[in-house]
């Protein structure tokens, strides 16, 4: 897996995007490593949270590879598009565990659709965020139309997406594109952080958590009713056993994530 560097350490899983060359960009093989790593890993409870990096000081994601769909025809454009939804772009959203996204430069069309389809994202302080796919003739596939106005509101995302401009990490700090902007040299370690406070808590509760906010997204579903749902679960958790037990009892909850 050359293109994916993976290093487990304290139940948090860092991926990095290693193809620093090219920025990172999101070639097929890139694609279909970094959705193996994803599912080698969903059903280890060692791993807790995600994160995702580009490799570099440059680079999160540069994009799809444009040099790979450059002589494409009309239907080969739908497969890819459909592909990297189903492969990699939706697996992320529905991840059962925390991913997050530590955007290290520039994290452009296939780049920002890959930070936003993760849970959380920070961003280094040199970090450039767009998508310009309409200046090279075609429109965000991998879920950018979609996904942007839905986070910073439909107005700006528009604005992004016709003008094919750059937003800087400040700017996306305010528009809520992005959680945090700290110096490149922390971006990792502020990752660490939010990971460090996420892991005390119930792994089966989190899970339910982002399928009742995913809920809330998505066409056709209710997602209070979802919620109501998650919520009864886990009450049938011993999850919930372990919590409550461990409030009442006035001690730390060591969850066995079942
Ligand atoms: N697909 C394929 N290759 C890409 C790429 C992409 N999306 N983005 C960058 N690269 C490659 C460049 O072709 C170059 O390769 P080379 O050295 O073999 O020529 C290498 O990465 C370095 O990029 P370069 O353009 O020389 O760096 P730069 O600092 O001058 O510019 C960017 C940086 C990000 C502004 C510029 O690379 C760019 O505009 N990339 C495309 C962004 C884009 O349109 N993404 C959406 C794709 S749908």
């Amino acid at each position: 897996m050359s293109n994916i560097l993976s290093e487990l350490q304290n139940n948090i899983l860092t991926l990095t995007i290693n193809r620093p060359e090219k920025l990172n960009a999101l070639n097929k093989e890139t694609i279909s490593e970094l959705s193996a790593a994803l599912n080698d890993v969903v059903n280890n409870p060692e791993v807790r949270v995600v994160i995702l990096i580009g490799a570099g000081t440059k680079a999160f994601v540069a994009g799809a590879d444009i040099s790979e769909f450059a002589s494409f025809s009309v239907q080969q454009g739908k497969d890819l598009s459909r592909n990297g939804h189903q492969a990699l772009f939706d697996l992320i959203e529905h991840f059962t565990k925390p991913i997050i996204a530590a955007v290290n430069g520039f994290a452009l069309g296939g780049g920002l659709e890959l930070a936003m389809s993760c849970h959380i994202r920070i961003a280094s302080e040199n970090a450039k965020m767009g998508l310009p796919e309409v200046s090279l003739g075609v429109i965000p596939g991998y879920g950018g139309t979609q996904r942007l106005p839905k986070l910073i509101g439909r107005g700006k995302a528009n604005e992004m997406i016709f003008t094919a401009g750059m937003m800087k990490a400040d700017e996306a700090l305010q528009y809520g594109l992005v959680n945090y902007v700290v110096p490149q040299e922390e971006l990792l370690e502020k990752a660490k952080s939010i990971a460090q406070k996420i892991l005390p808590n119930s792994p089966v509760a989190i899970e339910k958590a982002i399928k009742a906010v995913n809920a809330g997204f998505q066409d056709g579903v209710n997602g209070f009713e979802e919620e109501i749902k998650e919520f009864g679960n886990c009450f049938g958790t011993a999850d919930f056993k372990e919590g409550t037990s461990a409030f009442l009892e006035k001690r730390k909850a060591n969850f066995p994530g079942k």
